[in-house]
């Protein structure tokens, strides 16, 4: 059959008001990627393996916890939602709102989300309330006028997102046959991070993964959580909140993550690990994932893999011979700037033969 998405896949595993008109964009199902080339880059003889969620219909995980979140909105009967976000949360909001007939309210740090974020969150008519202050400053104010009522919150604190957002973790078991190893994520709001951990934490599944996987192995078997956060944003490698968050990489641009506790949790129950790595460091990144294995994240995206790098180079993490998920969270194309300005350019050639056989022969 057809993939539906998310609910109506896993909604028996999930908790949810029994009976919901799921809302769907036929979101999750994304690929999971062998990466043998960027795994010489990172080096260390790791078997590295991309979770591409910038396949979900918004071009980022969060529709995961968008379908649950705005699907339990519309049967408690609210009319209107609201979150804070870097980008993409609201996009995904947005997104899934107009599919309700829901109005959407979202709050942005002025001059700090990228370009195509923006244009999604603005076509799917939302209203872009954009502030002078950090996601953190725009998280508090809408988890304040959350409380009137009026207005339902979708950001990561609300549990319904966390619901959909673990079945990342099961659809990741599926398709490797086994529980990675090792599972790598950039670390924001930790909310996925909280999603994956509770994934790989639940009951498992009644029927066998794969051929590979004749007994599911979730919740006996469970990976180490390596998490990245940027220098310039990380709050949980310091150990305190950052009042003045500054990285390149917006969408982890977060001084003070709700889910600081969970996230802490997770991290020691799996006998993970967490660092913070460089905004170079997660560029570099970033155009290893493209040109190596032709797969086009956005920069925080990509700190899943900087991070993974730094901890082998450090000899902070021992992956040898060992299964390593990757996730990137998002798609590359939601930040075109960020895309240009790491890469060469265009090359200015002039429209004859001559000029042409010169620019490839010059470029080859
Ligand atoms: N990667 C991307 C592309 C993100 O957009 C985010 C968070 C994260 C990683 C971090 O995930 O917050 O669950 O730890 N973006 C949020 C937003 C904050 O508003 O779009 P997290």
């Amino acid at each position: 059959m057809a993939w539906q998405g998310l609910i109506h896949k896993y909604g028996e595993r999930m908790k949810l008001t029994p009976g919901a008109n799921p809302v769907t964009l036929h979101e999750g199902n994304t690929p999971l990627i062998p990466a043998p080339d960027l795994a010489k880059w990172i080096g260390h003889g790791i078997d590295l393996h991309l979770k591409y969620e910038g396949m979900n219909p918004t071009g980022s995980f969060k529709d995961r916890g968008m379908t649950t979140a705005i699907t339990e909105s519309l049967a408690r009967g609210s009319k209107a939602v609201i979150c804070a976000s870097t980008g993409n949360t609201s996009a995904s909001a947005a997104a899934y709102a107009a599919r309700a007939g829901m109005t959407c309210f979202v709050l942005v740090p002025a001059g700090k989300v990228a370009l195509g974020k923006i244009a999604g969150t603005l076509a799917y008519g939302a209203r872009v309330l954009s502030i002078d202050g950090s996601f953190d400053t725009a998280l508090n104010l809408v988890r304040k006028i959350s409380e009137d009522g009026d207005v339902d919150l979708v950001n990561s604190v609300n549990p319904a997102r966390i619901e959909g957002q673990q079945t990342a973790a099961w659809e990741i078991v599926e398709q490797l046959g086994q529980v990675p190893d090792w599972l790598s994520l950039p670390v924001g709001n930790a909310g996925n991070i909280t999603a994956y951990w509770k994934g790989f934490c639940s009951k498992p599944c009644l029927s066998p993964c794969s051929a590979a996987c004749l007994q599911c192995p979730i919740g006996t078997i469970k990976p180490r959580l390596l998490g990245t956060q940027a220098a310039g944003a990380a709050p949980l490698v310091l150990g305190h909140p950052v009042d003045h968050p500054e990285t390149k990489a917006t969408a982890i641009r977060i001084g003070n993550p709700a889910r600081w506790d969970e996230a802490i949790a997770a991290l020691s129950e799996s006998g993970g690990h967490i660092l913070a790595a460089l905004d170079e460091e997660i560029f570099a990144a970033y155009s290893a994932v493209a040109r190596t294995e032709g797969v086009f994240c956005e920069p925080s995206s990509a700190a899943s893999v900087a991070g993974l790098k730094k901890a082998l180079d450090r000899g902070e993490i021992e992956a040898a011979g060992q299964t390593v998920v990757c996730v990137l969270t998002g798609n590359g194309l939601k930040d075109p700037d960020s895309a240009t300005e790491s890469s060469k350019g265009l090359i200015p050639t002039e429209a004859t033969f001559d000029a042409l056989r010169r620019s490839i022969l010059e470029n080859l």
